[in-house]
């Protein structure tokens, strides 16, 4: 993908929301339009946007929907209140959901509904750009820490389909390409829902950026015979203490800490949320169907309970540097000059 290519914008033809529906990908390249805020929650809810902070830019225009789809006016204020509530709840982790959809609702407070409308599509679209920005200056920050020739580790999909464009983690890798360093990629497939072989693995494939997939496990073996130099991911949520990403993270840091490898984190400052730690954050549990089949045929015994838990926590005494827009921070880590507004 080009940094062109958009994986979510506003549509002003018909006051709707465009999107890559990721579910598809790898297979068919396909563009849904979202006309209500059920329809965008439900999307949330199946992953056909995700990563954090295009959930931010999903949020941001979910509460525009509603603003604009909103036909009482004597009701205008607690239509949107509801639809940026139901909105909130659909994922719990990535704290750049409610971190836009706040946004837009503050951006809102005590406008009358008319001009409350336009203001509401004005500020998500300029989430949605401000997004672009950090991406891009994210990566260009983030590549010089990236090795001249060698092998970069990353898990889950942190790239464009995670963003407005561009990336975080893929990002950075982008920026590197660009400058002409030769770097190829090791892509973990992210068991169960496969975003780093169906995401990533398509992403930088199509920008012609080389990468090889591999199973999760492989990983901790290719980092003993010495072939990753280093490993760079997103992540969902940024705490005091700890970096909240998709499942199988903490596992790589470890790992990546158990023979000196650097474990970079990507993260612009609206992932981060500088007055929680771990033990405040829940951490979204998925359904059973997700993990007890497989290309739909069932690989789990009826009856056996299952943990499937979407994210995990990787201490921050694991990370090497975590990059942002505005500067890459080293230990020990002191997120507090990094509130958001
Ligand atoms: O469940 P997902 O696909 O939304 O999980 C996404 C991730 O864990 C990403 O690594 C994270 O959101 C960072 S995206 C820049």
């Amino acid at each position: 993908m080009t940094k062109e290519t958009k994986t979510i914008w506003w549509n002003d033809e018909n006051n709707s929301v465009m999107m890559i529906d990721q579910t598809k990908l790898p297979i068919e390249l396909v563009v849904i339009e979202i006309t209500s805020v059920e329809r965008l929650a439900e999307a949330i809810c199946h992953l056909e946007i995700r990563g954090a902070p295009a959930l931010g830019v999903a949020g941001a225009f979910g509460v525009a929907l509603s603003a604009v789809s909103c036909v009482s006016d004597a009701k205008f204020v607690e239509t949107v209140a509801a639809d940026a509530e139901f909105l909130r709840r659909t994922r719990p982790t990535a704290v750049n959901l409610a971190w836009g959809i706040d946004k837009v609702l503050r951006s809102i407070e005590n406008l009358p509904s008319e001009m409350a409308k336009f203001f509401a599509v004005m500020t998500a679209k300029n989430i949605a750009v401000d997004d672009e920005k950090c991406c891009m200056l994210l990566g260009y920050k983030g590549a010089s820490l990236l090795p001249q020739n060698g092998t970069v580790l990353t898990h889950c999909n942190a790239g464009a389909l995670a963003c407005s464009t561009w990336g975080t983690a893929l990002g950075m890798i982008r920026s590197a390409h660009k400058m002409g360093k030769k770097i190829s990629i090791i892509s973990c497939e992210t068991r169960p829902l496969l975003q780093g072989a169906r995401l990533t693995a398509w992403e930088l494939s199509h920008d012609n950026i080389p990468v090889t997939s591999i199973i999760d496990s492989e990983a901790a073996y290719l980092m003993r015979q010495g072939k990753i130099d280093c490993v760079v991911v997103g992540a969902d949520r940024v705490t005091k203490d700890a970096i909240f990403n998709k499942i199988g993270t903490y596992m790589h840091a470890i790992c990546a800490k158990h023979h000196n490898i650097p474990f970079y984190v990507a993260a612009p400052t609206s992932t981060f949320d500088v007055d929680a730690v771990e033990a405040d954050i829940t951490v979204e549990e998925r359904g059973r169907d997700e993990i007890a089949a497989f290309f739909g045929k069932t690989t789990l015994p009826d009856g056996v309970p299952i943990i499937n838990h979407a994210f995990d926590a990787t201490p921050l005494d694991l990370v090497t540097a975590i990059i942002t827009e505005k500067c890459v921070i080293y230990p020990p880590y002191d997120i507090s000059s990094f509130r958001q507004t």
